[in-house]
């Protein structure tokens, strides 16, 4: 199983980064590979300028062409997500999660915003045609305390218990896609077939 994991803070200390992380530590428990992004990583330039053909958008795309989920975090920004992930979504073609489960995250200062997901994020993913869009995870800052040095962060235990839960129901949900018959096993069992309709 493939996940791609999409970061939309322009900060390199992020909250949200940290739920990207937990997450995609939790994910390779389960033996899922785990491909990460993140805004700040695309050229300023291409994301400016709407150059679909930037080649970090196409890597991105390809790996979400490939994928089975997207993990997508951001922090809320004037009472929506991050204007650099705009950037970055807006590059996607209009069917680039057609098939994918997706699991969006935020952070936010306080709990004004906690349905920015919903009513911000979740839209936009719907118009890139998200196959399944999976219930929101929000955490406010007082939740995730960055540690020392290089000590992890650590997570408010009821949001940690949130996040492994939605966690699971992502793996499930990934579990259940139909997956294409492999051409080759196809061939196969048409020429074994005793019978056919
Ligand atoms: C420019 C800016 C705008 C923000 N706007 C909001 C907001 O409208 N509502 C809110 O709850 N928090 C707001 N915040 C706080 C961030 O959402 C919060 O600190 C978040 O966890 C940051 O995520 P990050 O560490 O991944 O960048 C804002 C922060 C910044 C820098």
């Amino acid at each position: 199983m493939l996940v791609v994991s999409l970061g939309g803070s322009p900060s390199q200390r992020s909250r949200s980064g940290v739920l990207l992380e937990r997450s995609k530590g939790w994910l390779q428990g389960q033996g899922v590979e785990v491909v990460s992004y993140q805004v700040r990583d695309f050229p300023a330039e291409d994301l400016l300028h709407a150059r679909f053909d930037s080649p970090k958008v196409l890597d991105l795309l390809q790996q979400i062409e490939n994928a089975d989920g997207l993990l997508i975090a951001t922090p809320v920004y004037k009472a929506s997500f991050s204007g650099a992930l705009k950037t970055v979504l807006d590059l996607l073609p209009e069917r680039a999660l057609a098939h994918k489960v997706v699991l969006p995250m935020a952070t936010g200062g306080s709990i004004a915003h906690m349905l920015a997901v919903d009513y911000a994020l979740k839209p936009v993913l719907s118009a890139l045609k998200a196959d399944e869009l999976l219930q929101g995870i929000f955490a406010v800052d007082s939740q995730i305390a960055y540690g020392e040095g290089s000590a992890a962060a650590k997570l408010a235990p009821e949001l940690e218990q949130r996040l492994n839960e939605s966690l699971e129901l992502f793996l499930g949900a990934m579990a259940r896609r139909p997956r294409p018959l492999d051409p080759g096993l196809l061939n196969d069992r048409l020429l074994s077939a005793r019978w056919s309709i």
